[in-house]
């Protein structure tokens, strides 16, 4: 494995590749979710290429950019033991020099939900990843389902700019008790962490629900919200059931449906989601 920090010294590797490159981009702090993508890389091309940076501008100003937590020894370590080829993990100052004045932005998709809350968010992201697309040229890219807007929004970027790299999306990796793995966990307090569960099962309840024959989205998001009423310190962003493919908040259940919730537990913002198809409306 080949840890590489400079952007020209990456260039010089990348021109030396044959076969299908496969990307798994990451901000490090790595947990078993991104594990998941780099198994499957592995599996499915030639060369894995790591791509670690704590990406500056897909943060807010007041969001947790100083504090997102960094250990690369470790995450270099986990990598080794995976099998992967190359970490590719750039500096700030070689990422974003101070003439950078280009970025790159997906319209519709990233103004719901996260979009909405956090603003700048998705550009952010959009810009990175074209960047360190065009820097890795991959065959494939592995993306999580639990950023499922963020898959969505990547899938219509390489679709609108014609870029040859597939993206695929792999299942949402879960703790023991349903608690979606996430780097931010580490901020969780044991009683915070007690609680952080509450997401998942406010979206399998939904899916029940839905399952059973519960049509009414509004219903549906009233009886998610409940689950975190009168909890001091709980706050909810938004809870959705949007379609699928447009992220269109539905009136009635009657298509493929993403069910996703935003909710601030203490100081730590945590999001989940469960892509569903209600009983006959198969698209
Ligand atoms: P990061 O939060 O490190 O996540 C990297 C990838 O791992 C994302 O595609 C994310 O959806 C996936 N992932 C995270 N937790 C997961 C879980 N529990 N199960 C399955 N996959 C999971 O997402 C980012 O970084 C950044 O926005 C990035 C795309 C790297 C751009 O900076």
């Amino acid at each position: 494995m080949q840890l590489v920090t400079s952007i020209p010294a990456w260039k010089q590797v990348r021109l030396g590749l044959g076969g299908a490159v496969g990307l798994v981009p990451t901000m490090g702090a790595l947990h078993a979710g991104h594990v998941a993508l780099v198994r499957r890389c592995r599996a499915e091309n030639d060369v894995t290429v790591v791509w670690i940076f704590v990406n500056p501008k897909q943060f807010g100003p007041s969001e947790d950019f100083a504090r997102y937590p960094r250990d690369l020894a470790r995450d270099m370590r986990l990598l080794e033991t995976e099998g992967v080829d190359y970490i590719l993990s750039p500096t700030v100052e070689e990422v974003y020099p101070e003439a950078f004045q280009t970025t790159v932005n997906v319209e519709g998709l990233t103004r719901p939900l996260e979009g909405a809350v956090r603003p700048g968010h998705f550009q952010g992201v959009t810009t990175i990843v074209a960047k360190m697309f065009c820097l890795t040229q991959p065959r494939r890219a592995y993306f999580g389902q639990k950023d499922a807007q963020q898959s969505l929004v990547v899938q219509r970027l390489v679709f609108d700019l014609g870029m040859l790299t597939e993206v695929v999306v792999c299942p949402t990796v879960r703790e023991a008790d349903g608690l979606a793995m996430s780097s931010r966990n580490v901020y969780l307090d044991a009683e915070e962490r007690a609680f952080a569960p509450t997401l998942y099962r406010a979206l399998q309840a939904a899916e029940r629900a839905i399952a059973a024959g519960e049509r009414d989205a509004d219903a549906l998001r009233e009886r998610m919200r409940r689950e975190f009423s009168g909890r001091p310190g709980v706050s909810v962003d938004y809870v959705s059931i949007a379609d699928v493919q447009t992220l269109q908040e539905l009136a009635t259940v009657d298509r493929p449906a993403l069910l996703s919730l935003a909710v601030r537990v203490g100081r730590t913002r945590l999001i989940d989601n469960i892509p569903m198809t209600p009983p006959g409306a198969g698209r």
